[in-house]
């Protein structure tokens, strides 16, 4: 009898419970943790509408978003504009707290951007831990720090970062040279030290989420684990005789707390600019913030200005010259508005002028133009002879200097579409033209942007900085002409014995090491220079996985089978070095 009451006990029990879930819906999903976002800016009026922009994309409810905000200490429009952005902004995030601070602005004793007093240290570091005070009183889980030239690209970096589960994390920045916000390292003393791991990592020959002694710049800290309650930016540890900075302060808080740093380089998530740090300084004195534009368009997503901060046109000009020509393929309209792009943040003026498709010619339209091959013209490399996307390289060339003398313009810069600038190229071409004019050099062309065939000294130019004569060089990435120059060049009458216009400049300036070309060109007297360094790079390299090879791809200029690009200049030289050993500019400063 119990028994049989059992049995229909369970029975009922078993309809109640199947009654119940039919009834009750199931748990709603969790929301996503909370996060403070600290933003610290102080003179960043040039990189704040791109800071912004790239906040406000970030895929992550805002409503789970607190932002801290503090500006002080600017000679700059810095405070307005995020005024501007956070007065519009504040509606879609939880809540904003608001630090500015108008007067002064300059440290007492600041000798310029990259002096760093202890006072400013000390400022910093105060600000980072009011952030964290913020952050801890309001019980985020989270609180991200990103400094206000750090672009995170990624739209999905804080989810990527706060999937990792790791106390303190930071997304490795990319920036055009070696340095980045991270450190494989440390002396005892608390400095930078190399190591094997550091450019490995930061060229992403290995990939993952490594611990590291120092992380920078952005990254992310996990507010709810026991450990992160000791860290803290100010005051130092009572124990710390480490330099007076704030990374490494809060690098040592970690260590002496056990919680360990780590930065991921899984995938790309944003560029940095390099610091007007002392420790961490470049030769100049100011990058130019277009640098990072320049990257993010080569090699990741674009940046994005703010939809809510406004931006002014900027102010261009050129620089000097009559006209600056940018030849772009109709067809390759991504070079052409990277470059249009960079070129604008650079406030420099341009006109685009449309490259002759080499893949549009066919052989009666090249005899028609009047283009025959040099007798005797083999590329040095591949043996081949010329190939239409040469011709069409040539006559887009051709036809600037033809349009220089018709208008009777005294002079002119031209760049290729596929280029990157050196830091203060517009200050570097003023005043290079400066010194050019006070010398009264008499000059027909001058290369920005080329490849020096033997690499060795060339004879320096008196009373100009940075000016050789140039010896055999090949690409025609930039070069800066004058009328006299673009004359002489039509003079030789090129069309008629073409061969790739790169290998034809040294020709006429008599530096050519093949006689028998030059026997089809008597008038060998244009006046060649060359900036060095040079003020632009190719975007670029032979063997970068981006690169692609015109040359290869290109047909022979009278062979209508396959199709081709415009350009035949990007010979590479044999035993070139590797992308990464040209790039050296900050390796020396880490
Ligand atoms: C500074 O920024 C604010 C807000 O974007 C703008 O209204 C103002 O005109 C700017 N001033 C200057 C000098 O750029
Ligand atoms: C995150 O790490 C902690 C230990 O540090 C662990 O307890 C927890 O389960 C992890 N969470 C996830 C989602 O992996
Ligand atoms: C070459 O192209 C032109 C148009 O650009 C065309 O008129 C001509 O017939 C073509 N010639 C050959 C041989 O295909």
């Amino acid at each position: 009898m119990l028994l049989r009451f059992l049995v229909l006990g369970a029975f009922i029990s078993r309809i109640a419970c199947y009654f119940s879930e039919e009834k009750f819906p199931e748990e709603s999903t969790m929301q996503p943790p909370t996060v403070v976002i600290a933003i610290i800016a102080r003179n960043a009026a040039h990189s704040l509408p791109y800071y912004l922009g790239a906040l406000e994309r970030l895929n992550y409810p805002k409503d789970r978003i607190s932002v801290w905000a503090a500006t002080d200490h600017n000679s700059d429009n810095t405070t307005a504009l995020l005024r501007e952005w956070l007065t519009v902004v504040q509606k879609f995030y939880h809540y904003v707290e608001w630090r500015p601070m108008d007067q002064p602005t300059a440290y007492a004793g600041e000798l310029g951007p990259k002096h760093w007093t202890n006072t400013r240290y000390e400022y910093l570091m105060k600000l980072k831990q009011a952030a964290l005070n913020f952050a801890r009183k309001r019980w985020a889980d989270y609180i991200l720090y990103a400094d206000t030239d750090n672009i995170l690209t990624n739209p999905d970096t804080l989810n990527l970062l706060i999937a990792e589960n790791k106390s303190v994390i930071a997304p490795m920045m990319d920036s055009q040279g070696a340095y980045s916000n991270y450190w494989c390292g440390i002396t005892p003393q608390g400095y930078y030290r190399r190591t094997a791991e550091y450019f490995p990592t930061r060229q992403r020959h290995r990939l993952g989420c490594y611990a590291v002694p120092m992380v920078h710049s952005t990254f992310l800290l996990d507010l709810r684990r026991e450990g992160m309650k000791q860290l803290a930016f100010h005051p130092p540890h009572p124990d710390y005789s480490w330099p007076f900075d704030d990374i490494i302060v809060f690098a040592f808080s970690c260590r002496a707390a056990e919680v360990q740093m780590y930065l991921c380089n899984k995938v790309r998530y944003g560029y940095l600019n390099i610091p007007a740090k002392p420790h961490h300084t470049v030769e100049d004195d100011r990058i130019n913030f277009v640098h990072l534009q320049l990257e993010s368009m080569i090699e990741g997503p674009p940046m994005h200005v703010s939809r809510f901060v406004h931006v002014f046109p900027k102010k261009r000009d050129l620089m000097g010259f009559d006209e600056v020509f940018l030849i772009n393929l109709r067809r390759r309209l991504d070079r052409r508005d990277r470059m249009l792009f960079s070129l604008n943040e650079l406030e420099i003026d341009v006109k685009v002028v449309d490259a002759v498709d080499g893949n549009a010619l066919n052989s009666s339209d090249i005899k028609i133009l009047g283009v025959d091959l040099l007798p005797g013209y083999y590329d040095p490399f591949s043996g081949r002879t010329l190939t239409k996307g040469e011709v069409g390289c040539f006559l887009s060339h051709y036809y600037i200097w033809k349009e220089m003398v018709d208008l009777q313009m005294d002079k002119a810069l031209i760049l290729e579409d596929d280029v990157r600038f050196q830091p203060n190229f517009k200050r570097r071409v003023l005043r290079l033209l400066e010194e050019v004019k006070l010398v009264e050099l008499d000059w027909d062309i001058i290369y920005l942007g080329r490849k020096q065939v033997n690499p060795g000294n060339e004879e320096v130019v008196e009373n100009v900085r940075n000016l050789v004569v140039a010896d055999y060089s090949y690409w025609t990435l930039s070069y800066a002409i004058s009328l006299q120059g673009a004359q002489k060049l039509m003079n030789a009458d090129p069309l008629s014995k073409m061969l790739p216009v790169d290998e034809f400049l040294p020709i006429m300036y008599d530096k050519h090491p093949n006689e028998n070309y030059k026997s089809h060109f008597p008038n060998r007297n244009l006046q060649a220079f060359s900036t060095h360094p040079l003020l632009v790079r190719p975007c670029h390299y032979a063997g970068d996985p981006q690169w692609v090879s015109d040359t290869e791809t290109s047909t022979l200029w009278d062979d209508d089978a396959v199709k081709t690009d415009w350009r035949g200049s990007h010979k590479t030289l044999k035993g070139a070095p590797p992308p990464q050993m040209l790039q050296t500019t900050y390796r020396d400063e880490l």
